[in-house]
């Protein structure tokens, strides 16, 4: 070991299991790619009030998660603890709203947050997420979900539900909170909780004390405060994605950690992962733009953590596909062998054969060792009097047996035995 070791809350990714890490990052991108999402890649931090603005003074992410610093020059900066404030800043930046509407992108990145950590929960973590920016329609709330959970699917995920909330918009929502207000002061609350009433009351809904959701049984939900609009909208989402075949439980205590949201609010959540259940979420924003100096541009999107996904896969015992490894392993015996058999690497893996070498001048016995070691089905073996006879050695590593093959025609043997 070396004197250092990994940060608290952060850990390596490190082969195999990193592979699986990737194969989750592409079976989310490849629905939203065949959706019609342009990939778009954002600073890994920005100014800290762009978060502070958007996702919101009072959020937990805000005032005690965001890693800060001031450079030297002054200039208060925030690492990134989610996407949407960031891909809304560079898509209003790059003018992407006047153009055609909605703008469809998506991303993939670490992101920060200062928690406790503990299982499913890391102070660096990774996230697929995708937005749509500038069209207000129950179809593109609809569209986006159904994306997350056939990206899911395509990964063999099973146990997950949806969770499904509308929050209302800037007309019904300020009276349902005025509402929601009178009923919790009226509760018997810690200090703390009581503060909250004043500053962000929808989110003591989503206490996970049982002393406070005692409490709440008769308290007020937004679902009967929705307006007219609003009602309607939501309506069309849910009957939506029943025509698609999506099941999702209505949940009118789902308020969620960041301030922007409006109208659609939504979970994915997986039972295998004990207290960090949620492994994705989102929503629609319809003010977030505005709220960051934009014009109005009403927008959906969500972000489903690369991390839980991983571990989710593991709790239903899911094999991801891994990657094609090592095909054929060369084996030099000699200075002039290994010039001959690092071109014949060279060579097999531009006619896209998976192929290693016995790097660092290792004898015969550990080099063959390599060679089972990497899961090759062939080794190339060579020495000074194979060479002299323009052959090489091929060995086939599951029964065996070896056979002399031309140098000169080597590449094209391997190529017609892999088929
Ligand atoms: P979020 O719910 O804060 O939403 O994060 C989305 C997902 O990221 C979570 O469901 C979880 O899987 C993962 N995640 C969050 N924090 C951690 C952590 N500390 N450790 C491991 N995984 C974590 C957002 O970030 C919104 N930007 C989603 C969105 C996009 N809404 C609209 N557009």
């Amino acid at each position: 070991m070396s004197t250092f070791s990994a940060p608290k809350g952060t850990y390596d990714l490190i082969p195999p299991e990193s592979e699986t890490f990737l194969a989750v990052r592409e079976a989310i991108a490849a629905p939203l790619r065949r959706a019609g999402y342009g990939y778009i890649e954002t600073p890994g931090f920005e100014h800290t009030e762009l978060f502070a603005r958007g996702v919101g003074e009072s959020t937990d992410i805000v005032t005690k998660e965001m890693y800060t610093l001031t450079t030297k020059g002054g200039t208060e900066l925030a690492l990134r603890p989610e996407g949407t404030a960031s891909v809304l800043r560079a898509a209003l930046q790059r003018n992407l709203h006047r153009g055609a509407l909605p703008v469809k992108l998506w991303y993939s990145g670490s992101y920060y947050r200062y928690e406790r950590p503990q299982a499913g929960r890391y102070r660096h973590f990774s996230q697929v997420g995708a937005e749509a920016l500038g069209a207000e329609d129950p179809a593109l709330d609809a569209e986006l979900i159904i994306l997350a959970v056939d990206a899911y699917r395509s990964l063999g995920l099973r146990n997950f539900r949806l969770l499904l909330n509308s929050l209302g918009d800037r007309e019904c929502r300020p009276v349902y909170r005025a509402v929601l207000q009178d009923f919790l002061r009226g509760l018997d609350l810690d200090e703390e909780t009581r503060r909250r009433i004043d500053i962000n009351p929808l989110r003591v809904l989503d206490d996970k004390r049982e002393e406070v959701q005692k409490q709440l049984d008769g308290a007020p939900m937004m679902r009967d405060h929705l307006c007219d609009a609003c009602r309607e909208y939501h309506e069309q989402v849910r009957s939506l994605l029943t025509a698609a075949g999506v099941e999702f439980t209505d949940d009118p205590k789902l308020v969620r950690g960041l301030d922007y949201y409006t109208r659609t609010t939504f979970e994915f959540v997986h039972d295998g992962l004990g207290s960090q259940s949620a492994v994705g979420g989102g929503g629609r924003y319809d003010g977030l733009s505005e709220m960051i100096g934009g014009p109005a541009l009403p927008s959906v999107g969500w972000a489903l953590g690369v991390d839980r996904t991983v571990l989710a896969l593991k709790a239903e015992g899911v094999e991801t596909e891994v990657p094609a490894r090592t095909e054929v392993f060369a084996v030099p015996l000699g200075e002039e062998a290994r010039r001959a058999l690092f071109s014949v690497v060279t060579e097999l893996r531009r006619a896209g054969v998976a192929a290693d070498f016995a790097f660092g001048g290792k004898g015969m016995k550990n080099a063959m060792k390599s060679a089972n070691r990497s899961g090759a089905r062939y080794a190339v073996v060579a020495g000074e009097r194979d060479l002299a006879e323009g052959q090489v050695q091929l060995k086939d590593l599951d029964s065996g047996d070896q056979n002399p093959v031309a140098l000169e025609s080597v590449v094209t043997t391997i190529k017609e035995k892999l088929q």
